[in-house]
């Protein structure tokens, strides 16, 4: 079932949003600092480029910076990138490693062509429906560079819910690996959770793509 939701509306409103915790994701921190570092020996050893996809109020996006990683960071909400501009004057990044961009990734490429190494996203693949999501795994695999990564941090259905739609959207793995498959090699689908600000947890899906040599 779709969460039908006008994210510019639900940003402008300033209201505490669920998804919206001013944290790092515990999941990119820990992706990052095994790869960024080149510990993995060949498996995507150095992350110089990332795009994000729907980086609302910019935490994440933020955080890559601070990692001198050279990111693009899209959402569709004007308003979402209005105050992703601000944290990042707040956290004193005025140079070229961080770029905010309003973009709605069903509607154009969010970057050139083959210009990433790394695409992250959490809790916007999943929002989308099936024919969106096929859209949005093409793109991302365009925007990567060969062998490139993404991250994808998706709710789960393994959760069972009396109302569907109080908690995250979600998908099976079967859901996310018909739209991912033809673009890439799926590198990992584990088990984790998405916290809340209010502590509650909801069962996510912690994915690992690599990009298809087609
Ligand atoms: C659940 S929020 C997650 C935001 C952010 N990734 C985070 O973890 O805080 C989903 C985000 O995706 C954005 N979004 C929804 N549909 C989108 C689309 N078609 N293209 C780009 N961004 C989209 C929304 O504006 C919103 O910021």
């Amino acid at each position: 079932m779709l969460h039908k939701i006008d994210w510019d509306k639900a940003y402008r409103e300033e209201r505490q949003l669920p998804w919206d915790t001013g944290l790092v994701a515990p999941e990119l921190a820990a992706y990052i600092k095994e790869h960024a570092a080149g510990k993995s020996g060949n498996d995507n050893a150095r992350i110089k480029n990332a795009l994000e996809i729907g980086c609302g109020s910019g935490t994440n996006a933020i955080w890559m910076a601070q990692q001198n990683i050279k990111v693009l960071s899209t959402d569709l909400s004007p308003k979402a990138i209005e105050m992703a501009e601000q944290k990042k004057a707040q956290a004193g990044i005025d140079d070229e490693r961080l770029t905010f961009k309003v973009a709605d990734i069903l509607a154009q490429a969010p970057a050139d062509d083959a210009s990433q190494d790394f695409v992250f996203d959490r809790g916007v693949f999943h929002v989308l429906e099936s024919e969106g999501r096929e859209t949005f795994a093409r793109r991302a695999a365009k925007a990567l560079k060969a062998g490139g990564r993404w991250l994808c941090i998706a709710g789960s259905k393994d959760e069972a819910r009396q109302n569907p739609l109080a908690g995250p959207p979600q998908l099976s793995a079967l859901e996310i690996v018909t739209a991912v498959e033809p673009y890439f090699e799926v590198i990992k689908i584990d088990r984790g959770y998405f916290v809340l600000p209010d502590g509650e947890q909801h069962l996510s899906w912690i994915c690992v793509f690599a990009k298809r040599e087609i």
